[in-house]
């Protein structure tokens, strides 16, 4: 028997000692939260993805009343990023999420199937994607998807 130890790196900013391109970034997912459609949970969650080229897509919970058809924030802003720039690398996904009436105090971070496909689209473009969990406590920035996702199944496993 051995025991390997899987270790994983965040860095807690607050939010004035964000590098600028980064706090703006963190700013569209929060102001991004206000447009969820979130009747069910009223858990509204703004994500705000920066791309190679500069521009920046946003997304938001979209809920159903048949739960599972919904679709989180982070799923609605990084495919309607690759599927309107295909061929642009994803640098940095910011995430805010808001509910009664003020902005989460402690860190939320992405749920298990939005780590899959943030772990992706790293991997589809062969560049690091930043990864800044805002909440009143402070920025939480990963500096890759990976970081989310230790012993993580991608395209590799699928070789065999
Ligand atoms: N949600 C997200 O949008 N992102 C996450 O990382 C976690 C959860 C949404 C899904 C659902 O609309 C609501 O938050 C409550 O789970």
């Amino acid at each position: 028997m051995k025991e390997l130890q899987i270790q994983t790196s965040v860095k807690v900013y607050s939010y004035e000692e964000l590098e600028p391109e980064l706090a703006r970034l963190v700013d569209m997912a929060k102001a991004k939260t206000q447009d969820a459609y979130c009747p069910y949970s009223h858990f509204h969650v703004g994500a705000a993805v920066l791309l190679a080229d500069g521009q920046i897509v946003t997304g938001a919970n979209q809920e159903n009343a048949a739960y599972p058809s919904g679709l989180c924030a982070e799923r609605t802003a990084i495919f309607a990023a690759n599927a309107n720039h295909p061929h642009t690398p994803v640098v940095a996904l910011a995430l805010a999420c808001y509910t009664n009436g003020h902005f989460t105090k402690d860190v939320s971070s992405p749920c298990g199937a939005c780590r899959q496909v943030l772990l992706e689209t790293e991997q589809r473009f062969a560049t690091p994607m930043q990864v800044i969990l805002y909440c009143e406590d402070g920025c939480y920035v990963f500096e890759s998807a990976k970081d989310l996702l230790p012993l993580s199944f991608a395209a590799n496993n699928l070789i065999g």
